[in-house]
């Protein structure tokens, strides 16, 4: 009985509803990662060679104390696999939460913002120092100049990477069904579960991921013959 009413009604659903929770899940942890990824390559660039001589007047201890934080942060996350911190996300540190959803947008969103961190700074250190002289002359101080004069330029270099990563976290997600969040792929192995038949639901997952990257693919290629041609 179960068996039947599956086939007739749920296994659209399974699909379309993963579908729903694997891209609000990519979405806000590529927020999140973006957001972190930027305050940490700031942190990180201050260290930077380029800006020894232009840090800021705040205390350069702090800053010390800023940048081995960052640096252990980046050391952790990228040297450990992200399904493993999904389950310490889940199951130690935000034990005490029943939303798995923002669970996994907290995991994937930690993660990712240790890989868009090296983005960010990779994109800072391309910006010419005289850019950076450029704003202290004008009387910037430290964080304005990088507010309102590398960030924006570094950002603009830096946006088919940061893009990229968004396609890289789509299929990243996949491995939630861990803390058993029912993402796509969770969708299409529930199908499998049920209706013993393997083929369709796991190659029509496959697909759902492929035509989905080709899309967002397709439009980063196409985002950066754009910002190429604006440099003109
Ligand atoms: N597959 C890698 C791991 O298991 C994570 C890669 C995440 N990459 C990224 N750009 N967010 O740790």
């Amino acid at each position: 009985q179960f068996y039947m009413n599956f086939i007739e009604d749920d296994r659209w659903k399974y699909l379309w509803n993963g579908l729903g929770v694997t891209l609000q899940l990519t979405f806000c942890a590529v927020l999140i990662g973006i957001v972190l990824g930027v305050i940490l390559a700031m942190i990180r660039s201050t260290y930077d060679k380029n800006y020894q001589e232009m840090r800021p007047g705040f205390g350069r201890f702090m800053l010390k104390i800023l940048n081995v934080i960052a640096k252990i942060y980046l050391t952790v996350i990228r040297g450990t696999p992200v399904v493993v911190q999904l389950m310490i996300m889940y199951y130690i540190i935000l034990a005490s939460s029943n939303n798995k959803l923002l669970v996994g947008m907290i995991a994937f969103g930690v993660n990712s913002g240790a890989y868009v961190a090296e983005i960010v700074r990779s994109g800072i250190m391309s910006i010419d120092p005289g850019q950076f002289e450029a704003g202290r002359s004008l009387g910037f101080n430290y964080v304005q100049t990088m507010r309102y004069i590398i960030i924006p330029q570094a950002l603009k270099n830096v946006l088919p990477a940061l893009a990229n990563e968004f396609i890289v976290l789509l299929k990243e997600t996949s491995v939630a069904g861990y803390i058993a969040m029912q993402d796509l792929t969770k969708g299409g192995d529930i199908i499998r579960g049920v209706t013993y038949s393997p083929f369709m639901p796991l190659i029509g997952v496959a697909l759902i991921y492929l035509v989905m990257v080709m899309f967002f693919t397709f439009l980063v290629n196409k985002l950066e013959r754009r910002l190429r041609n604006s440099e003109r």
